[in-house]
């Protein structure tokens, strides 16, 4: 893992969105795989913004969203397909048949997790994956577990994943229960990997996925093994690295 330690939220952002902007100049048609979360909320305003000022053109990207709430149809407040939306695609020139997001609301998910698998297969796979990490060290909805899950998965959501994203719902028990999630597989395969996580709240899950054992009971660990994985932390969210310590603003 290579890992970026700038000093704040804002840069992590910068740096995040200068990096997936370049790919996108050097291959117009990158397939992205796109992370929901407020993590993401500043670099997709920023890559908005790169994309007013004529930096860069989304015409021909394909993205994938990383996961999605069960029963939540795309436009449903709270669902990451609209997240995704609202916060990147509208506004830019991306083609709407090159806009892919697990369907929460199909009537046979284990169907839908298929198509979705497959539909990541057929486009060539990820060539450049935004992951954030849950406090638990969950990456997209891959919850800690005794074994990782390869396929596109139905995930019982644990209870500090529901109660980190109660904010979005009005409180937790709004929050849905279940989710719909690329799995392990997809996530490894992407040929290349960005991992960005601010906060002081972020902070044990990435020392453990940076140097504690890998395990799936810290999904985020598995992207060790991983050939091409960038870490963009602000100093807060590394503070738990050797010799980083905390932020003194
Ligand atoms: C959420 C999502 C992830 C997201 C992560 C961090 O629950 N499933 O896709 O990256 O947890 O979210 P945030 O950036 O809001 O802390």
């Amino acid at each position: 893992m290579r890992l970026e330690i700038l000093a704040t939220a804002a840069d992590v952002a910068q740096a995040v969105a200068h990096r997936v902007a370049g790919s996108i100049r050097a291959t117009p048609s990158v397939v992205l795989g796109l992370a929901a979360g407020h993590t993401f909320i500043p670099v997709y305003e920023a890559l908005r913004r790169l994309h007013h000022d004529s930096v860069v053109s989304f015409r021909s990207v394909r993205t994938f969203n990383l996961d999605e709430y069960v029963g939540l149809d795309g436009t449903a407040p709270g669902s990451f397909r609209r997240f995704i939306h609202d916060r990147l695609i509208d506004g830019c020139d991306f083609t709407p048949s090159s806009i892919a997001a697990p369907d929460g609301c199909a009537p046979d998910l284990d169907a839908e997790c298929r198509r979705y698998d497959a539909a990541v297969s057929e486009a060539g796979g990820i060539d450049l994956l935004l992951l954030g990490i849950g406090r638990n060290g969950h990456v997209g909805f891959n919850e800690p577990g005794p074994r990782p899950i390869a396929e596109c998965h139905t995930v019982v959501l644990l209870d500090p994943t529901r109660r980190a994203n109660a904010g979005d719902f009005g409180g937790i028990s709004h929050v849905p229960r279940e989710a719909i999630t690329l799995g392990m597989s997809a996530i490894l395969q992407a040929r290349a990997i960005i991992l960005a996580a601010t906060g002081a709240d972020k902070a044990s899950a990435i020392a453990a996925a940076v140097h504690g054992p890998i395990t799936p009971w810290l999904p985020a660990s598995l992207l060790q093994a991983h050939p091409a994985v960038d870490v963009y932390l602000d100093r807060d969210a590394a503070a738990g690295l050797p010799g980083v310590g905390p932020h003194q603003p």
